[in-house]
């Protein structure tokens, strides 16, 4: 969605947003804009396209200025044009906005300003909040923006500029993500962490309806009473290597390879000397644990198939119903959630509207929430009752890879945590069970370096129109996965299919040479999807089958093996996808398509 990036200090504030905006690119969008102030004149310059078109623009005409704000714009109000892009600006051009977020009242507030005499340029929401600002502003800014926002509803991150004052950027956030940052003489607002890390590592987690005043060499937050807050200056732990491809030619491939060490990060970093699981900051005691009689796991996307699996382990372990939940849809139905519930979220960015939202319905009808976010200081890890980090490291490629094995393994922990202090497994298991996860880092590994093959069976699905993924239990979950893997950066149509489901309709899709990856990997299962994939290949499919390495029969009924490490059949998971990843991101390059920022997507969901 939507970036922003703000800055007043001594440097050029041209270079310093463009770079800025340029590890924002990410969050996906479709044009770019920069307001600059310099000499008492406003200069805004906004382009449709990719974000070189506008660095060009300022490369061929110098922008000179220290103050500034930038953005890159996701279209939700009016098509990707120049005019829709932002900035938005006043009748005068003299005040300059930049805004992600959506504002659910702009028409009326529209045809307001347009009874008195606004003539609107664009048709965004956004423009609405440049009129307003200049319609309150008597020569001071901070002043205007918060008589503006007053009126605004809807989910907003905004920065604000104007001509009078090229020492003085405003900035306020309400549901979509903003940070501060604090330079040597120098400040910054962003929509996220990897915009500034070149600047400054220390960092300002804002809170809802929070203002930003910079003014200056001075930065100033306030509520929204006005009220002036002190907050603790977040040190950002990790570098700009993390957030850059270091040698890959993508992101999702880095991001692919770094899954051994997320994955043993996130186990062994709360594994005490003893090696049992210590879930530092989670205060769920056993009487809490024994009130529950509802679990329900609710996420968006990937991290709604990693709650699938979550949910499986769960109810293995705690003998507790689960329930697992697409967060749009979780919201708007009848959920029986109250304060005997525990609902757990899953975000990698801790940013997702519906996700939040749940967060906050559930809230208050009493539920514990617990969060499993990737992301420090996100609004889901600041709101929830308990967070639960992943250790994964900034997921920076649109396809969640890393976020994914992280979360299975954190929601792993917790059900075996869980488990062991209500009594509902034995500390035999437990133990074996720990030990077998320590040996997962090893076998993601293996599996990568085997990625010839895997690359072999992409040159053949490359050109189809149609892949079928099949599987049966967690193997299903699973299918859903890689399934939404290949077909957001492949642009290939794929489904996923409940093995056990295709007589009931689906098998008519099956016609010679559609490729079909079977997945294999329970043993208590395996028989039955042997019968299954034997239905395909009798009507001509082409079989790719993901199996564990001692189950060599597969090979009767599959046109193409990928093999995985042998694996207690719980954590199997956590290695089959690996393939799938790899086949998605082959098939994405081979087609020569934009691997880390496919079409119409974006990393961070943040309306609804
Ligand atoms: C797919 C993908 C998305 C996200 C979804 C939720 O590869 O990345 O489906 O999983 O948008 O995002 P988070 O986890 O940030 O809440």
């Amino acid at each position: 969605m939507c970036g922003i990036v703000g800055y007043l200090g001594h440097k050029n504030a041209a270079e310093v947003i463009v770079d800025g905006l340029s590890k924002l690119e990410y969050r996906g969008y479709d044009s770019a804009g920069i307001a600059v102030v310099n000499e008492g004149k406003l200069e805004v310059r906004k382009f449709k396209g990719r974000l070189s078109v506008l660095a060009e623009d300022i490369e061929k005409n110098n922008l000179e200025g220290n103050l500034g704000i930038g953005h890159t714009r996701w279209a939700t109000h009016g098509e990707p044009s120049d005019v829709n892009s932002h900035p938005h600006y006043n009748q005068d051009k003299t005040i300059a906005v930049v805004h992600n977020g959506i504002i659910e009242n702009y028409m009326e507030l529209k045809e307001e300003l347009k009874s008195e005499g606004i003539e609107f340029k664009s048709e965004t929401d956004t423009e609405v909040i440049a009129h307003l600002v200049d319609k309150y502003y008597k020569g001071n800014l901070l002043d205007a923006v918060y008589k503006a926002v007053s009126k605004l509803r809807g989910a907003y991150a905004l920065g604000v500029i104007c001509k009078d004052n090229e020492k003085e950027l405003v900035a306020v956030r309400k549901d979509s993500p903003l940070i501060a940052g604090v330079g040597e003489g120098e400040n910054f607002i962003a929509s996220d962490i990897p915009a500034l890390l070149k600047y400054t590592k220390k960092v300002y987690f804002l809170e809802n309806e929070e203002v930003v005043h910079i003014k200056d060499n001075e930065l100033k937050i306030y509520d929204s009473e006005r009220n002036l807050v002190e907050k603790e200056i977040y040190d950002v732990k990790w570098d700009i290597e993390a957030a850059s491809k270091g040698g890959y030619d993508s992101f999702m491939l880095k991001e692919i390879n770094e899954q051994p060490e997320g994955v043993k990060n996130t186990l062994e970093r709360r594994l005490d000397d003893d090696g049992n699981i210590v879930l530092e900051g989670i205060k769920i005691s056993k009487e809490e644990l024994e009130k529950i009689n509802k679990i329900y796991i609710v996420a968006c996307g990937t991290a709604y198939h990693a709650g699938l699996l979550g949910k499986n382990a769960l109810e293995k372990y705690l003998k507790v119903p689960v329930i697992s939940d697409i967060a749009s849809e979780f919201r708007y139905n009848e959920n029986f959630v109250d304060e005997n519930s525990l609902v757990i979220l899953v975000s990698q960015s801790g940013e997702t509207a519906d996700t939040l939202a749940v967060l906050r319905d559930v809230k208050e009808k009493g539920a514990k929430v617990l969060a499993i976010t990737n992301v420090v200081g996100s609004s889901i890890s600041r709101e929830a009752d308990e967070v639960f980090y992943t250790w994964a490291g900034p997921e920076i490629a649109v396809a969640s890879t890393k976020a994914y094995t992280t979360q299975i393994t954190s929601l792993y922990m917790i059900a075996l945590n869980f488990a062991l202090a209500k009594g509902t497994i034995s500390e035999e298991y437990y133990k074996e069970i720990i030990n077998k996860m320590k040996k997962l880092p090893e076998k993601i590994e293996e599996i990568i370096s085997k990625q010839e093959k895997i690359k072999d069976i992409a040159k053949k699905i490359v050109s189809k129109e149609h892949v079928f993924f099949l599987g049966r239990g967690v193997d299903y979950s699973l299918a859903m996965e890689g399934s939404l893997k290949l077909k957001e950066v492949s642009y290939i149509h794929s489904e996923a299919f409940a093995a056990g489901e295709l007589k009931h309709g689906t098998i008519a899709l099956i016609e010679g040479e559609t490729p079909v990856i079977a997945i294999a990997t329970q043993e208590k299962l395996f028989e039955k999807m042997v019968s299954n994939m034997q239905e395909v290949k009798a009507r001509g499919a082409f079989v790719i089958s993901i199996a564990q390495q001692h189950n060599e029969s597969v090979e009767k009924v599959s046109d193409e093996v990928i093999y995985i490490p042998n694996c207690d059949d719980m954590l199997v998971p956590i290695l089959a996808v690996i393939p799938m990843q790899l086949l998605a991101y082959y098939v994405s390059t081979m087609k020569g398509l934009d691997v880390d920022k496919p079409r119409n997507l974006a990393k961070s969901v943040t309306v609804e």
